[in-house]
């Protein structure tokens, strides 16, 4: 079975003073969909967008808008993105006492949802909610910032995702330290959409097409040099 490779650019990684140039770029180079860090310094110490930047952003591109929600009360925030025109919020399950009433509260707003798991989370703890979620992104870097390196440690937690997953058609992503180098070990163990901030973002010369392409296809030629095992 061949899944199509999702390339998923964060802005974390883009220059701040021009963004929503930065965000028709990337949309112009071939990313698939935008990831937006919402952090706003209380989970992790770091303090980036809100939805006032996604509203303002929204202009600069027709694709999906992701929001990596790390704001809390998490609740509180869900008709604002949905207003700031976003289209899925990955929560952390680690965060979250009631995950169960904040993926309904999403699901309301019309928006999907995506499921985050650190290094601190069981893979298991999707079980419950896979009938309700498009996408599950496990972190290959610890959250917060962008530029850290890629986390091998966390390959076996892909590669349980991806079996909990089985055939339902939900997206399995990796976010942190993604590279043309790390992303086929994130591939291999049965991710198969890429979030990116530093790889596109600060490549040379800031050729986003070809930053784009080199993961795409670093992905692709790993996937046919491996044996379908997932
Ligand atoms: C980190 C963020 C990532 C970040 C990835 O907490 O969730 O989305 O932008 O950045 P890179 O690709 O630079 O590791
Ligand atoms: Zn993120």
């Amino acid at each position: 079975m061949s899944r199509p490779i999702t390339i998923i650019p964060s802005i974390l990684a883009a220059d701040y003073a021009r963004l929503g140039d930065e965000v028709a770029a990337v949309d112009r180079a071939g990313g698939d969909r935008l990831h937006l860090d919402m952090i706003d310094g209380h989970i992790y110490k770091n303090m980036s967008f809100g939805p006032n930047m996604f509203q303002a952003l929204r202009p600069y591109t027709t694709k999906p808008f992701d929001v990596h929600l790390m704001a809390t009360p998490a609740h509180d925030w869900i008709e604002p993105l949905k207003k700031a025109g976003c289209d899925r919020i990955l929560i952390h399950v680690g965060l979250e006492n009631d995950l169960s009433g904040l993926i309904r509260l999403v699901k309301t707003y019309g928006m999907s949802v995506g499921l985050v798991l650190t290094r601190h989370d069981e893979a298991e703890s999707v079980v419950p909610h896979l009938s309700d979620v498009a996408l599950i992104n496990v972190m290959t870097v610890d959250p917060g910032f962008g530029g850290q390196m890629f986390l091998d440690a966390m390959m076996p937690k892909v590669t349980r995702v991806r079996e909990l997953i089985g055939d339902k058609p939900i997206e399995l992503s990796v976010d942190g330290g993604i590279t043309p180098v790390t992303a086929p070990l994130a591939a291999r163990a049965g991710a198969d959409s890429f979030v990116a901030g530093t790889a596109i973002f600060k490549s040379p010369l800031k050729d986003y097409a070809s930053a784009i392409t080199a993961l795409r296809d670093a992905v692709q030629s790993a996937l046919l040099k491996t044996p379908e095992t997932v």
